[in-house]
């Protein structure tokens, strides 16, 4: 059977500026045109590369079901980053499945009308816009670059566009208790804009981080956790993974295909992919088109498989564990950590709060 890759994460890295709490691989362009034309050859070299990769190895490409682009902030790569694009897929032969979940990261402020339909025409059905708050003071502290008129403005260009979009929320934000942040007002302003999906990520950062000193304390932000779970719940959003909640039908099939063990591939400076049925990820070089390669043991994968299924909705299947599993289940329920149907074992928020002391139990067991 030819081992088939049929959903792609690619990695745009250029940001207008760089905010203060961000840890992710990027940068400023200092002279825009040199340097995405320096990106766009990384691009065409590291194909080679993983073309190298993937053949070794026995995959090939199918038309793709999902495809993601994140950032940094893909939204700036413009009408020039489509057809760049539309090219590099047309002249390596990667098509997109008539039903492809096509998603594109977008920073209020860097994009315009063009360029979205640009983009649209290219097959992206799906936008994953960065709001992180609705309080002023809030995205002043993140040092974000944009306005919180630009994030009105974009909020209702896609709702009164009809677009399928998901809203970045995050949670723990530094002066949060002495501005009595209501994330609750701000959630009930994002639903009128009629998101079909949120991530909310509570913060996280280094200990020499601006404002680690004015950061919430773990209560506040647990609180938080769990009424922002509770509202979205309540307003018919399932909470289908740690950070992730979605209306019916309308989880990100992307990153479900993390989260189920599937075969994601990877382009970009940083991005990271996964060969499934090889044990095998791939991390990409930031300043050469070259990839580390990881291995994963038996014992790793199966690890990982766990930790993925228990994290999300996918959950775990009490037959693929040994009877000792029964004793702690009975714990975590009573504890409203899970829930129980046909065998298979689900987290509730609560429990995903507690994911890593849950792991701690499995771990005790010997049973990951
Ligand atoms: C790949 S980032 C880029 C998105 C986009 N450039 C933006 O800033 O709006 C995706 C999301 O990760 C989250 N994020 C970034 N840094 C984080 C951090 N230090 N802790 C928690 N979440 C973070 C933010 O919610 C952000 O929207
Ligand atoms: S715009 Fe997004 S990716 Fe860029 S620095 Fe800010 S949070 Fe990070």
């Amino acid at each position: 059977m030819p081992k088939r890759i049929d959903s792609l994460y690619l990695h745009f890295p250029f940001c207008s500026h760089l905010c203060n709490y961000c840890d992710f691989y990027k940068k400023v362009p200092q002279n825009k045109t040199l340097d995405y034309q320096k990106y766009h050859d990384y691009l065409e070299s590291s194909f080679l590369v993983h073309k190298n990769l993937i053949e070794k190895y026995g995959y090939s490409w199918s038309p793709l079901k999902t495809f993601y682009i994140g950032g940094g902030t893909p939204s700036l790569w413009g009408k020039e980053g489509k057809i760049f694009l539309q090219n590099f897929l047309n002249e390596k032969n990667i098509q997109l499945d008539p039903e492809c979940e096509f998603t594109l990261e977008v920073n209020p402020g860097a994009w315009d009308e063009e360029v979205l339909s640009q983009w649209r025409s290219l097959g992206v059905n799906r936008f994953s816009l960065g709001v992180q708050s609705l309080q002023k003071e809030m995205i002043t502290y993140l040092d974000r670059i944009h306005s919180i008129e630009d994030v009105y403005t974009t909020l209702e260009y896609f709702r009164d566009n009809k677009l399928n979009f998901s809203v970045d929320f995050m949670l723990g934000l530094p002066f949060s208790k002495e501005y009595k942040r209501d994330v609750i007002k701000e959630l009930q302003i994002a639903l009128s804009y009629n998101p079909n999906h949120f991530s909310v990520y509570i913060l996280t950062v280094k200990d020499n981080y601006t404002h680690f000193n004015n950061l919430p304390d773990e209560e506040w932000v647990e609180h938080e956790f769990l009424l922002v779970a509770d509202f979205l719940k309540a307003n018919g959003f399932e909470h289908y993974e740690v950070s992730n909640f979605s209306r019916p039908k309308k989880q990100s099939e992307h990153n479900l295909n993390y989260w189920r063990s599937h075969s994601v591939a990877a382009l970009g400076p940083s991005a990271t992919g996964f060969l499934f049925e090889d044990r095998l990820r791939y991390k990409w070089k930031p300043n050469q088109p070259e990839i580390e390669l990881e291995f994963l043991t038996e014992e790793e994968f199966n690890l990982e498989k766990i930790y993925m299924a228990i994290r999300s909705q996918v959950g775990l299947n009490m037959d693929d564990f040994p009877k000792s599993l029964e004793g702690v289940v009975i714990n975590w329920k009573e504890k409203l950590l899970v829930t129980e149907e046909n065998k298979i074992i689900k987290l509730t928020s609560k429990g995903y709060l507690l994911l890593d002391s849950l792991m701690n139990d499995l771990f005790l067991l010997k049973l990951v």
